[in-house]
C-alpha cells in the first residue's frame, strides 16, 4: 500500500481551465464526456501528465480531436498518463462508461433509493472520469446532464441552469430530457455534483445583505416535503449570520440541497448543491429530538459555511484538510453559540471532544491535526482534524481576542478567495493581523509565539498540565507551579512545549470570586483591559514554557487557600493534573460563576464516584456530597433547566474507560446503573418536584422548552432506576405522544432494565415508525444496544430483519455501533462480541470500505483493557489482517496491531 507524504507534494504538471462533462444515465450504466482543457503549469517542471480513473471503461480518448495512439498514454487499474504533454493549451477528451447502479461504495455517481448522487470528497471524481482529480486544480465546470424523462425529471449539478430541454429519441422510445449547468466559480474536482432522480421539492427565498435575492431549494424523496421546514429555517438563520458576523455573503443565485438515503457521512459541502443525509434533513418535533433538531441546525450551517472556508478558499493538498474543517467546525459552533447560549453549548462540544478525540488521542491512530503521511484519505475524516482542529483556530480566538481575530480573518479571505491554501497559510494571515495589533497598541513583547503556536498542527497527543500549589496565607500570595508534558504518540516519542492558554478564577471560602492578578502587574484595571471578553474575575494565563511559575497576589490573607477555577470556558484542549481535593471540587460545584468549570468540578467528582463502583466499593462520603450537591442544583432558582440537566449529567463510557487503568467496560457500564439508581433513589422528592416543575414546558416547540425536556430524560432514567412505578408508565407512555425528544427519553430511561415496560415501549416505537427508515434506525440503534445475556442474537436477529437495509450506513452504525456501545455484549470476556464485530466489518469492508474502516476503530483501544481482553480484541484484529481488506480497512488494522503499550504509554513500533 502505497504512503502519500506531505513532502512529496508536487505542483501539478498542467493546469485545468475548464472542465465540460456530458453525463447521459441510463437504466443499468452511464455514459461520461468530459473535455479537459489543459494548459502547462508556468509553476512546475514538465513531466507526465496523471490522470485518475477507478472502475472506468474507457471507450475513446482523444487529443485537441485526434485520437491518442495507444503507445502516447499508459492506462492502469487507478489512472492514466500521458508520458509527454504538449508544452501549450491543448483539449483531452474522453468518453467512458461507469456502472452508479451497482457501485456500493458511495463514492462517486451511484443510486439511493432509485435516485442517482455523487459524492467526490475526498477522491470521488475519478470514478466518475479521468481526472487529475486534486484539489489544487480549480476549474470551471459544465454539466450536461440527459436522463430519461419519466425516472429523473429533476437534473441538478452545480451552479446555475442555464438550458433544458427535450431530446428526440426513437419513435416508442421512452422520451428523454436535458440540463444544463454552468458554475461561474472554479473549483477542485471533489466539490462537483449531481443529482437525477425523482425528487419532491420545497422552495424559499433568501435576500442577501447587498440585496441580490437567491432561490432556496430542499429535493428529497416523494412524500418527504413536509419534514423540511426545519432544515429550510437553518439554512436561513445561517446565511444571515455569516453576513453578519464575518461579511460573508451567499454568491450565487441559487442554493440547493439534497436528502440522499445512502450516504457515508453527515453530509457535503458541494458548491451551490449540498447533499445530505436524509436524516441531517427530514425532521419535526414529533420525527426528531431536540438534539436532533440542533445537530440538523449546525450541520446545515456547517456547509453553507463551507462556501467561503472550504469553497472559495479550498486546500492546497488533503494534508490542509483541517484547513476548512476545524475553521468551519469553528464557525458552526460559535453560530450555535449565539443563537443558543455559549455555556451549555461549550459543555457540549467538550464532552463530545473528551468521549472521542482525547480517546483518539491516545490510541494507535492518533495523528496531529496537519498529518505528514496517510494510506487512505478517507480514514483522515476525524475527531481530530474536525474537533481538535475546531480547538486550535478557538484558541487562535481567545489569544487574539474577537478583533483581531476577525482582522485575520478578513486577511485570510483577501489573500486567498479564489484559490487552494495552507493551514499555515491561515496562520500566517493570524499572525500578521496579530502583530499589527500589537503595534499598533504598543503590546510589547507579543503575548507569545506564533512559530511555538504552529506546533499544535504538528504534534499529536492530549498535552497534560500538571499545577502545584504553594499557598502563603500571612502575605496573601498563591503560587503555581505549572508544567506541561504531552506524551507519546505513534511515530512521535519526543513532544516540544506549546502555547497553551490557561483561562483561571479563584472563588474564596465564602464563594466569592477574587481578583486575580500576577505579580508586577497593576490590580484589576490592566488585567481587566488585557483580558477582553473574560471580565475582570477571570485571567487569561499563556502557558508556553515546559515548567513555570506564576505568583497570584494581593489575596485576602487567610489561612484556606481560594478554590482554583481552571481551565475556564474550556481555554485550551488539555487535561488537567492538579490533585484537587473533593471538599475543593464540591465548593467548585457550589459556587464557580463560570459555567465550565462548575460542570468539569461535578464530572469529576461523579467519575470519582464511578469509579470507586467499579473497582467494587461505592465511596458512601462522595455519595453523600454529590446527593446534597444536586438537591440543591434541582432546587436552585438561577439555574435553568439546562444547566441543571448538565451538570446532573454523568461522564460519558469512554472518559471513564480512559480515565481508569485497565478498564473494565461492563463495570464502568454497570455502576453507572447503579449510580443513576442511588441517585434515583436518594433524591425522590426534589426529582419528583422538578419533574413537576419541567411538565408544563413539554409541548413547547424547540429550542424553547428543550432544556426542561433534558431534564425530565435525566429524572425519568434515575426514577425508572429505581423502580418508580409512575415514572416507568410515563416513559413507556411517552413513546405514543407527540414528541420525540420524550419518546427517546423514555425509551433510554427503559432500555437497560429488565422489566416487561421496556420491551413493550421499544415494540411501541417500531410499531408506530416502521415505515420511516430515518427514524426506525434509532429502533436498530436501542435493540443492538441491549444490556441482555441474549445480545448477540438479538443483533443477529437484527442483522436480517425485513427492514434492515445493509446499503445503508445509517442502518450499519445502527447496528454495529449499538453493538459496540453495549458493554456487556460487546465486551464479554469470552470474546464473542469482537469476533462477531471482526466478522462484520470485514463483511462490510467488501462493499463499503469508508464505512468498514471508520467501524474498524472500535478495536483501537484493545491495550489498554486487562490481559484477557486484550488478547481476544488482538485475535479479533489479527483475524480481521489476515483477509482481504480494503486499502482504508487495512490501514487501520494495521495501526492498531502496530503499536505497543510501554509503561509510558504508547510509544512508536515499526512504522
Ligand atoms: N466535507 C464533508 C464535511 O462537511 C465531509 C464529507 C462528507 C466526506 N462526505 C464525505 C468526507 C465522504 C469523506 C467522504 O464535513
Ligand atoms: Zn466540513
Amino acid at each position: 500500500m502505497p504512503t502519500v507524504r506531505l513532502a512529496d507534494y508536487r505542483p501539478a504538471v498542467c493546469l485545468i481551465n475548464r472542465t465540460d462533462l456530458t453525463v447521459r444515465l441510463f437504466d443499468d450504466h452511464a455514459e461520461v464526456e468530459a473535455q479537459l482543457a489543459f494548459e502547462p503549469n508556468p509553476a512546475a517542471s514538465p513531466g507526465p501528465l496523471e490522470l485518475r480513473g477507478l472502475d472506468l471503461t474507457l471507450l475513446e480518448l482523444r487529443l485537441d480531436g485526434e485520437e491518442l495512439a495507444p503507445d502516447a498514454y499508459r492506462l492502469s487499474d487507478d489512472g492514466l498518463v500521458i508520458a509527454a504533454p504538449p508544452r501549450r493549451p491543448f483539449l483531452l477528451q474522453s468518453r467512458v462508461r461507469i456502472h452508479p447502479h451497482t457501485n456500493t461504495t458511495l463514492e462517486g455517481l451511484y443510486e439511493s433509493g432509485g435516485m442517482l448522487a455523487t459524492q467526490c470528497e475526498a477522491e470521488g471524481f475519478r470514478r466518475i472520469t479521468f481526472h487529475p482529480d486534486r484539489p489544487d486544480l480549480l476549474s470551471r465546470f459544465r454539466v450536461r446532464i440527459e436522463a430519461d424523462q419519466q425516472t429523473c425529471p429533476v437534473l441538478l449539478s452545480n451552479g446555475n441552469c442555464v438550458d433544458t430541454g427535450l431530446l428526440s429519441g426513437e419513435d416508442g422510445a421512452p422520451p428523454r430530457h436535458y440540463a444544463v449547468w454552468d458554475d461561474p466559480f472554479p473549483k477542485p474536482s471533489y466539490l462537483f455534483a449531481l443529482v437525477a432522480g425523482r425528487l419532491e421539492e420545497v422552495q424559499d427565498t433568501f435576500t442577501t445583505a447587498s440585496g441580490r435575492p437567491v432561490r432556496l431549494r430542499l429535493h428529497v424523496e416523494p412524500g418527504d416535503a413536509p419534514y423540511t421546514a426545519h432544515a429550510m429555517a437553518s439554512l436561513q438563520r445561517a446565511m444571515r449570520w455569516d453576513e453578519q458576523r464575518y461579511g460573508l455573503e451567499y454568491d450565487l443565485e441559487e442554493f440547493n440541497i439534497v436528502a440522499v438515503r445512502h450516504f457515508n457521512m453527515g453530509a457535503m459541502e458541494n458548491k451551490s448543491l449540498n447533499i445530505f443525509n436524509s436524516k441531517l434533513v427530514l425532521a419535526d418535533a414529533e420525527t426528531a429530538t431536540d438534539a436532533e433538531l440542533e445537530r440538523i441546525e449546525s450541520v446545515v450551517a456547517h456547509e453553507y459555511f463551507h462556501n467561503w472556508t472550504g469553497n472559495r478558499i479550498t486546500c492546497r493538498d488533503w494534508f490542509q484538510l483541517s484547513l476548512k474543517e476545524g475553521l468551519t467546525v469553528f464557525r458552526d459552533q460559535s453560530f450555535s453559540a449565539d443563537l443558543h447560549g455559549l455555556a451549555l453549548n461549550r459543555i457540549e462540544n467538550v464532552a463530545v471532544l473528551r468521549n472521542t478525540q482525547f480517546r483518539e488521542d491516545a490510541g494507535p491512530t492518533a495523528h496531529p491535526v496537519q498529518p505528514d503521511a496517510y494510506q487512505a484519505i478517507d480514514n483522515f475524516y476525524t475527531t481530530t482534524i474536525y474537533e481538535k482542529g475546531s480547538e486550535l483556530i478557538r484558541m487562535l480566538h481567545t489569544l487574539l481576542g474577537e478583533d483581531t481575530f476577525m482582522e485575520g480573518m478578513a486577511l485570510y479571505v483577501r489573500r486567498h478567495d479564489g484559490s487552494a491554501a495552507t493551514c499555515d497559510d491561515f496562520v500566517q494571515a493570524m499572525q500578521d493581523a496579530a502583530e499589527a495589533a500589537w503595534a499598533r497598541e504598543g503590546v510589547v513583547p507579543a503575548p507569545f509565539e506564533f512559530a511555538q503556536f504552529r506546533r499544535w498542527y504538528h504534534q499529536a497527543g492530549t498535552p497534560v498540565l500538571t499545577i502545584h500549589r504553594h499557598w502563603d496565607g500571612t502575605a496573601g500570595v498563591l503560587e503555581l507551579t505549572v508544567e506541561q508534558h504531552t506524551p507519546p504518540t505513534p511515530g512521535q516519542p519526543e513532544k516540544q512545549p506549546l502555547v497553551i492558554p490557561l483561562a483561571l478564577g479563584l472563588v474564596d471560602q465564602a464563594g466569592q470570586a477574587l481578583p486575580v492578578q500576577l505579580e508586577g502587574e497593576q490590580p484589576e484595571t490592566a488585567a481587566a483591559e488585557r483580558n477582553g471578553a473574560w471580565g475582570a474575575h477571570t485571567r487569561l494565563l499563556v502557558i508556553d514554557q515546559p515548567r513555570q511559575q506564576l505568583r497570584l497576589v494581593g489575596l485576602p490573607p487567610q489561612a484556606h487557600p481560594p478554590a482554583l477555577s481552571l481551565l475556564r470556558q474550556f481555554s485550551a484542549p488539555v487535561k488537567l493534573e492538579m490533585g484537587r481535593t473533593t471538599a475543593e471540587l464540591v465548593h467548585l460545584l457550589a459556587h464557580d460563576s463560570e459555567a465550565f468549570a462548575r460542570w468539569d468540578a461535578a464530572q469529576g467528582l461523579v467519575g470519582q464516584a464511578v469509579q470507586a463502583r467499579a473497582a467494587g466499593h461505592a465511596n458512601e462520603e462522595l455519595e453523600e456530597l454529590l446527593i446534597a450537591a444536586f438537591g440543591r442544583i434541582l432546587a436552585d432558582p438561577l439555574l435553568s433547566e439546562g444547566s441543571r440537566a448538565a451538570l446532573l449529567s454523568l461522564p460519558g463510557l469512554a472518559e471513564l474507560e480512559d480515565a481508569s487503568d485497565q478498564p473494565d467496560p461492563p463495570a464502568l457500564f454497570a455502576a453507572l446503573l447503579a449510580l443513576q439508581r442511588r441517585f434515583g433513589e436518594a433524591l425522590a422528592e426534589p426529582l419528583q418536584a422538578s419533574l413537576e416543575r419541567c411538565r408544563p414546558a413539554w409541548p413547547l416547540a424547540w429550542p424553547e422548552g428543550s432544556g426542561a425536556r433534558r431534564l425530565t430524560g435525566t429524572i425519568w432514567a434515575w426514577r425508572a432506576a429505581a423502580g418508580d412505578p409512575a415514572v416507568i408508565q410515563a416513559a413507556r407512555e411517552a413513546v405514543d405522544g407527540g414528541s420525540m425528544t420524550l419518546a427517546r427519553a423514555g425509551l433510554r430511561a427503559l432500555q437497560c432494565l429488565p422489566i416487561a415496560a421496556r420491551q413493550e415501549a421499544v415494540d411501541a416505537f417500531y410499531r408506530r415508525w416502521q415505515e420511516k427508515p430515518v427514524i426506525l434506525d434509532a429502533w436498530f440503534a436501542l435493540e443492538a444496544s441491549a444490556p441482555f445475556p441474549d445480545g448477540l442474537e438479538r443483533v443477529e436477529r437484527l442483522l436480517h430483519h425485513p427492514r434492515f437495509d445493509p446499503a445503508a450506513p445509517n442502518s450499519v452504525r445502527a447496528v454495529l455501533g449499538g453493538l459496540a456501545g453495549n458493554p456487556p455484549v460487546f465486551h464479554a470476556i469470552d470474546g464473542a462480541g469482537y469476533r462477531f464485530m471482526a466478522h462484520q466489518i470485514a463483511a462490510l469492508d467488501q462493499r463499503n470500505p469508508i464505512t468498514a474502516s471508520r467501524m474498524a476503530k472500535v478495536f483501537s483501544r484493545w491495550q489498554s483493557y486487562g490481559p484477557e481482553r486484550r488478547e481476544r480484541m488482538r485475535q479479533a484484529l489479527t483475524a480481521l489482517a489476515s483477509g482481504t481488506l480494503s486499502t482504508n480497512t487495512r490501514e487501520v488494522v494495521e495501526q492498531c496491531l502496530a503499536t505497543e503499550l510501554s509503561a509510558s504509554g504508547l510509544s512508536a513500533a515499526a512504522r
